[in-house]
């Protein structure tokens, strides 16, 4: 407030005082978080629901606020990930009041008469509370590969590959996808078959590596989802795109991976020469 003039810098302080007391003296609205818990150290406790209340005149307006407060104020034991707290990790990824979505994007409902259920990410196993092991999900996304492949063998990092507007457009809404997982855990046909069938999230993002006019391993790519599994468990009932919190739409990209591999679609050519600048 260095130049700011003594009159004004008086009512500045003035306001500031005024917000913090109006906050203090407000009642108290309480409201009730019920939390899932379980505890790895007891394996034979089975798991339950613990309640805690939180004033929401002094907490952020986020789940992941009151979830932080919880932790810091009243149990430090409670369990949970977090990270950028802005909706681009993934890993705040939990079940609120019914619906798999991110914390730190997730406003807390204000009315205080309703509890607000919280669950981990469902028919995953848990290493604690709402921690949920994504072992099995990142271990699908690496078995597609996740990165640019082509045959002309050319030193990665050394050689730019050009590619039109257009076929960039193609990944959008796809390249955008944060691996939260909450669409893939939405999915009946994940809950029964996740060891087999690969998911919303992983067939999402190996549809992105398929359509990249740069990649030019798409039939190596569409050969391995070939199976009775990986792809065709999914039966279209969307659960996945209506969570998606980033708005994507993962059963989209998937009904296109079954159009190109029962070639009703196909990839088609680069719109640019990939390799103009190459030496
Ligand atoms: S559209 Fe497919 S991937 Fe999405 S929820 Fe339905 S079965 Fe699962
Ligand atoms: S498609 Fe959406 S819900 Fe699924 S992992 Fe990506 S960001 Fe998360
Ligand atoms: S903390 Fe990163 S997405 Fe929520």
């Amino acid at each position: 407030m260095a130049n700011i003039a003594p009159a004004c810098r008086n009512a500045l302080k003035q306001v500031r005082s005024f917000h913090v007391s109006a906050v203090q003296n407000a009642e108290a609205r309480l409201k009730t978080f019920s939390i899932y818990r379980w505890n790895p150290d007891k394996p034979d406790d089975k798991p339950t629901m613990q309640e805690y209340k939180v004033d929401l005149n002094k907490c952020g307006p986020m789940v992941l606020d009151a979830l932080i407060k919880i932790k810091n104020e009243i149990d430090p034991s409670l369990t949970f990930r977090r990270s950028c707290r802005e909706g681009i990790c993934g890993s705040c990824a939990m079940n609120i009041g019914g619906t798999n979505t991110l914390a730190c994007i997730s406003k807390i409902d204000n009315d205080t008469s309703k509890k607000s259920k919280i669950y981990p990410l469902p028919h995953m196993y848990i290493v604690k509370d709402l921690v949920p092991d994504m072992s099995n999900f990142y271990a699908q996304y690496k078995s597609i590969q996740p990165w640019l492949q082509r045959d002309d063998n050319k030193k990665v990092g050394t050689q730019q590959y050009l590619q039109s507007v257009e076929d960039r457009k193609k990944l959008d809404g796809l390249y955008e996808c944060i691996l939260c997982a909450c669409c893939s855990t939405s999915c009946p046909s994940y809950w029964w078959n996740g060891d087999k069938y690969l998911g919303p999230a992983v067939l999402m993002q190996a549809y992105r590596w398929i359509i990249d006019s740069r990649d030019t391993k798409t039939t190596d790519r569409l050969d391995k989802l070939r199976d009775p599994f990986s792809v065709y468990r999914c039966h279209t009932i969307m659960n996945c795109t209506r969570t998606c919190p980033k708005g994507l739409n993962p059963g989209k990209a998937i009904s296109e991976i079954k159009k190109l591999l029962g070639s009703v679609i196909e990839k088609g050519k680069p719109g640019l020469d990939t390799t103009a600048l190459h030496n």
